[in-house]
């Protein structure tokens, strides 16, 4: 499928940020949205609380991403890479997304330029030495001179960065948490400090910090050679929802009969 033209530009990377629990009125739009494949995946989750927000983060991020190509939701195809990192199936013209959601929250950055990746996390204590297992040696180092109340911040500042740019690089679990370097201060832009093997790569690869409520954090990570880039954050403007004639929520509900709550909805 061809589409229309996204219309973001060089600057600027739109974020989207929406809650993953909703009410079941609003339930039957994103199941309608989601493909025989997103609707089989959805139905595989063992508890109901992760099975229905999978469908309204699959489902709003159709609902985005149809807006800006001027597509239904559910007309849209994507792919993966090799690694897993989603895509549009039709590359033309290119749209740019990652998502990622913890804690009922979902966040999405778009662009119609850059390969980008983000990441949020609840902060939550941690139980063992996570940064031990994934950080890189001089990473580490920086932590350990994290005076101890500031610890847990650093620490997920660190590894937001480093998960946003492992999802925006595409390479996966490819890709060695070892190989590569990230800033974990909190003042001033976090920073790719070394990719291995890519000298220019620091250069290349803009972080940012997302501005999130409080007790998350997020970074995101943006492929914009040496353009500058600022976070533009999106208001839902649900009136612009790219809408057609969708057979009912029931048609695609009643492929699982054994799920109470979809069942619900689509008795609504
Ligand atoms: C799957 C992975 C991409 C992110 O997982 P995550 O942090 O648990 O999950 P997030 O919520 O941030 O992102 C999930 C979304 O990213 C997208 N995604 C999936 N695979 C991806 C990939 N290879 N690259 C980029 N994005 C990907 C999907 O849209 C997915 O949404 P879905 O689950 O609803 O389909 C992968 O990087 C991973 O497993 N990371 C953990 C590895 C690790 O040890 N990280 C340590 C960092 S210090």
């Amino acid at each position: 499928m061809r589409y229309s033209s996204p219309t973001i530009g060089p600057d600027v990377i739109d974020i989207w940020r929406w809650s993953l629990d909703v009410g079941m009125d609003d339930l039957p739009r994103y199941v309608t949205a989601l493909s025989e494949g997103e609707f089989a995946r959805a139905s595989r989750f063992v508890h109901e609380r992760d099975r229905l927000r999978f469908i309204v983060g699959r489902g709003k991020l159709r609902e985005i991403i149809g807006r800006y190509l001027r597509v239904p939701a559910r007309r849209l195809s994507f792919a993966c890479n090799a690694f897993g990192k989603p895509r549009l199936a039709a590359s033309r013209p290119p749209l740019h997304f990652n998502l990622s959601h913890t804690g009922g929250m979902a966040v999405l950055a778009v662009s119609d330029r850059y390969h980008v990746g983000i990441d949020i996390e609840k902060i939550v204590p941690l139980k063992e030495d996570v940064a031990g297992h994934f950080f890189s040696p001089s990473e580490r180092l920086a932590l350990r001179n994290v005076p101890p109340g500031g610890y847990l911040e650093a620490f997920y500042r660190c590894w937001t960065r480093k998960e946003a740019f492992v999802k925006a690089h595409g390479a996966g679990l490819s890709l060695p948490l070892e190989a590569f370097d990230v800033s974990i201060d909190s003042v001033g832009e976090p920073r790719l400090l070394r990719l291995e093997g890519d000298l220019e790569a620091p250069a290349q690869w803009r972080l940012l910090n997302l501005t999130l409520p409080a007790g998350f954090v997020g970074a995101i990570a943006a492929l914009t050679a040496d353009n500058d880039i600022s976070l533009r954050y999106r208001a839902d403007e649900a009136a612009e929802d790219v809408q057609e004639e969708m057979p009912l929520a029931a048609r695609v509900l009643r492929g699982s009969p054994d799920n109470q709550l979809l069942n619900r909805a689509s008795r609504m």
